[in-house]
């Protein structure tokens, strides 16, 4: 049962809901005049209460009080969002909502009323609608009995207590829900085990997408990825009873501005193949398809949106496994582009299908290519487990992506593409080998991908960090986090 959203007008005292959200600034709450109409109806004691809780408007924290019948709500939520003027930043907003939503649920609220800032805009009201969807998602498809949620959410109020509502605002409502199911269909897809989220299952899921979206969709299976001479996908999937797949969505619409070209690794399981992992934290290897989930759930997003921006999403799915049949270390194969790679470690897989999915990528002669991989472990020790890098030689690309990921609220870092590390990718049979040395793994792995989109400008997002979260944080839920799909629609958004 999906959260129903929608846009009110009304007085935050008099609303029948199982919640009342209130956003509070930091500093004095007796100055703060819009929860009055609340704090009146308790006299000193809800105050009080705040203070005996050190509770003061700081972000991110929550105070949540029952009524006891001072008010038709049966309880209220005050949510801190830090400074003041954070409320006008969309990104504030939208984690202000996923907060309150989340707390409510947890305290078994089946309704929230959720006040808007005092000036709402359009903006505004679809980053709340996110941050509620986002904040309240939960995986849950494999849990039964007992371990089933015992209470969800149901139906969240955005309530104007000021002005009225306008076509614009709840217009904001519905693509604002339209917008986090995209982001939550990635999510999923991450989530989900890599015994049910095959490659084939993967393009399952692009083909419904692309479905309802009117969008197109191509996928190629395994004796056509042959056939096209995509080689090093190919061969990454052949010690796989799980076939490989290449998938390509478009939205193309009448009149575009520009075309992007969006790519995702989806490795639904990485196991390292015969160069194999260790087994401790293997499990975590079915998130390996993220950057893959975020490309399927951006163009369910686009496909919501509909931007003046021709959009292609490309996707490399495959699974990485010892066989009789897989892939060796010493193997050499010819890429799309024509040229040919020495396997150095069967672990280092997700850049040879993005190499021909970059390569296929630049066929479509785009005006940038964006891609997206949970790449290399070498990123998450140089950057944490938040943060995502990007790297690119074209400094307009990297101008765009610092600032939708500024407005998208996620966080991306700049990692430079040092050509003294392209030595690494010399090879003495073959045109190039796939990895280097372990120093700066991250940016070889960039390095080496840079080979193959020619000269369409291109930049390169390793997400191994960000993609999963081990515990709720902001607008993130446990789990595959649906990390970049907002930074990508931005850009998308932002083309001017
Ligand atoms: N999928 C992994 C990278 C990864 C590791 C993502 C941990 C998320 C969490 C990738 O395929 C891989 O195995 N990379 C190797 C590259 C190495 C063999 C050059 C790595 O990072 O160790
Ligand atoms: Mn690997
Ligand atoms: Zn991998």
């Amino acid at each position: 049962m999906a959260l129903s959203i929608s846009l009110t007008k009304g007085d935050l005292a008099a609303l029948e809901t199982d919640a009342v959200a209130v956003w509070v600034a930091e500093g004095d709450l007796a100055k703060q005049r819009h929860i009055s109409a609340i704090t009146d109806s308790f006299g000193e004691t809800l105050l009080e209460l705040a203070t005996l809780r050190g509770f003061k408007g700081k972000a991110d924290s929550v105070l949540d009080v029952p009524t006891f019948g001072k008010l038709p709500a049966k309880r209220v939520l005050f949510v801190g969002v830090g400074a003041k003027r954070n409320l006008t930043s969309t990104v504030a907003l939208r984690k202000y909502a996923a907060i309150a939503s989340r707390a409510a649920q947890a305290g078994r609220a089946k309704s929230l009323s959720l006040a808007t800032p005092v000036k709402t805009t359009p903006d505004a009201v679809r980053a709340l609608a996110e941050g509620c969807a986002l904040g309240t998602y939960r995986f849950t498809k494999y849990l039964t009995g007992d371990r089933q949620p015992k209470s969800t959410l149901a139906e969240v109020a955005l309530v104007k207590t000021e002005g009225r509502l306008t076509v614009a605002e709840r217009r904001a409502v519905d693509l604002g829900v339209e917008v986090a199911a995209g982001v939550c269909l990635a999510r999923d897809l991450v989530n989900e085990p890599p015994n049910e989220l095959t490659p084939e299952a993967m393009a399952q899921h692009a083909r419904r997408v692309s479905r309802e979206g009117k969008l197109k969709i191509k996928v190629l299976d395994k004796p056509a990825l042959k056939k096209a001479g995509m080689m090093l996908h190919y061969a990454v999937g052949q010690g796989s009873a799980n076939e490989p797949r290449f998938i390509h969505m478009s939205y193309v619409p009448k009149r575009a501005k520009k075309k992007l070209v969006f790519v995702g690794k989806g490795m639904t399981f990485d196991s390292g193949g015969l160069c194999i992992k260790p087994a401790g934290g293997m499990e975590d290897m079915k998130t390996d398809m993220s950057g893959a989930a975020a490309i399927i759930g951006l163009m369910a997003a686009v496909a919501a949106v509909k931007p003046n921006v021709e959009v292609h999403g490309l996707v490399g799915a495959a699974e990485n496994m010892p066989d009789a049949a897989a892939y060796r270390p010493g193997d050499v194969f010819k890429s799309l582009d024509g040229r040919t790679v020495e396997i150095i470690n069967t672990d280092a897989e997700g850049r040879l299908v993005l190499a021909d999915a970059l390569a296929y990528a630049k066929g479509l002669e785009p005006d940038a290519i964006i891609e997206n991989s949970t790449l290399t472990g070498a990123c998450m020790v140089a950057l944490g487990k938040t943060c995502a890098a990007y790297m690119t030689d074209d400094p307009a690309l990297a101008k765009a992506v610092n600032t939708a990921a500024t407005q998208a609220g996620e966080t991306f870092w700049q990692l430079p593409l040092l050509r003294d590390l392209r030595d690494g990718l010399k090879s003495s049979i073959a045109d190039l080998k796939h990895t280097g040395e372990r120093w700066g793994g991250a940016i070889t792995a960039g390095l080496f991908l840079t080979e193959f989109v020619g000269d369409v400008p291109y930049v390169h997002c390793d997400i191994a960090g960000p993609s999963y979260a081990s515990k709720p944080r902001g607008i993130y839920a446990q789990g595959g986090t649906g990390m970049p799909v907002l930074t990508f629609l931005r850009m998308i958004e932002n083309v001017r």
